[in-house]
């Protein structure tokens, strides 16, 4: 199961496991985008297929993801890796931003994550990921909403990990450092800069890493090393690290005001 396969990250994670022979159902909003990925998937993996789900609806994802384990038996592999991000700067009082942050990035990873745990525990197998960002380690100014509902699936991610432990099922937070996605090269097209080059990556490597390395006993799975610097600068020299993060954020001024000066990731 993939959530978000209607592009990006999603899409091209649905098509890698397709490609080994997993059946695959790809979850997301857009029927259109999920038709051709449809076709996609079903050539590589004929018992796949896709349903248009809103992970923001709680009861309607949960059943989507019961009508996939009556229908195939059972579920191995949930990534929760549907997502948006908006920019939510503090003059605008944007707590609607807050609330759909964590509807669909923290609380669609919780629906996801507790519907297939139970069938996963009762079989001593499976592997859940949900997808983190590394706006959660290293928030920079006016993406409040979006780091902290990426700071809450962190959270949760890892309590639940260390929870079934020792059970036969792994639970990982996937941090993808910076991806060219719709979400990734939203707001560089009015010249905001791309992160720097140690933190690209593309969708190949992600899928990639992600194959490799999930099932393991790493909860962590990180795209980059890069961003692990901050979690130690903030510790080590922490006004320092201040100082850094307001000035790649543009000065802590609003960001509705100055434009974006360079991607979260
Ligand atoms: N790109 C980056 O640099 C980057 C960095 C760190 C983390 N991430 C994370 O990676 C994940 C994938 O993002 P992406 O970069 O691949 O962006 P993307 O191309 O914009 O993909 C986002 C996917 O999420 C789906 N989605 C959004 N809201 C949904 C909802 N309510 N219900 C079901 N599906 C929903 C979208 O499909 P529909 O619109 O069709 O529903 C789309 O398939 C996100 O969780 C994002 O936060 C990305």
């Amino acid at each position: 199961m993939v959530t978000g396969a209607s592009s990006g990250i999603g899409r091209r994670l649905a098509v890698e496991l397709a490609d080994r022979g997993a059946v695959v159902t790809g979850l997301a909003r857009r029927a259109e985008l999920l038709a051709e990925v449809e076709e996609v998937l079903r050539r590589r993996s004929p018992a796949s297929g896709t349903a248009v789900v809103d992970v923001a609806d709680t009861e309607g994802y949960r059943e989507a993801l019961a009508a996939v384990e009556a229908r195939h038996g059972r579920i191995d592999l949930l990534v929760n890796n549907a997502g948006i991000e908006e920019l939510s700067p503090v003059e605008a009082w944007p707590s609607d931003v807050y609330r759909r942050m964590a509807e669909v990035n923290y609380l669609g990873a919780v629906a996801g994550t507790l519907s297939v745990l139970p069938g996963m525990l009762a079989r001593r197998s499976g592997v859940v990921v949900n997808v983190g960002s590394d706006a959660a380690r290293a928030p920079e100014p006016g993406h409040g909403a979006y780091a902290a509902s990426k700071a809450a699936v962190a959270a949760f991610s890892e309590s639940v990990a260390h929870e079934v432990a020792g059970r036969g099922v792994r639970v990982h937070v996937l941090y993808p450092a910076w991806v060219p996605t719709a979400m990734g090269l939203s707001g560089t097209e009015d010249g905001g800069r791309l992160p720097p080059t140690p933190l690209r990556r593309s969708e190949a490597e992600i899928a990639a890493l992600l194959l490799e390395r999930m099932g393991g006993r790493r909860v962590d799975i990180n795209a980059s090393s890069v961003p692990l610097v901050a979690v130690v600068a903030r510790a080590v020299v922490p006004v320092w690290y201040q100082r850094m993060m307001r000035r790649w954020g543009g000065g802590g001024s609003a960001p509705t005001e100055r434009g974006r000066a360079v991607r979260p990731y």
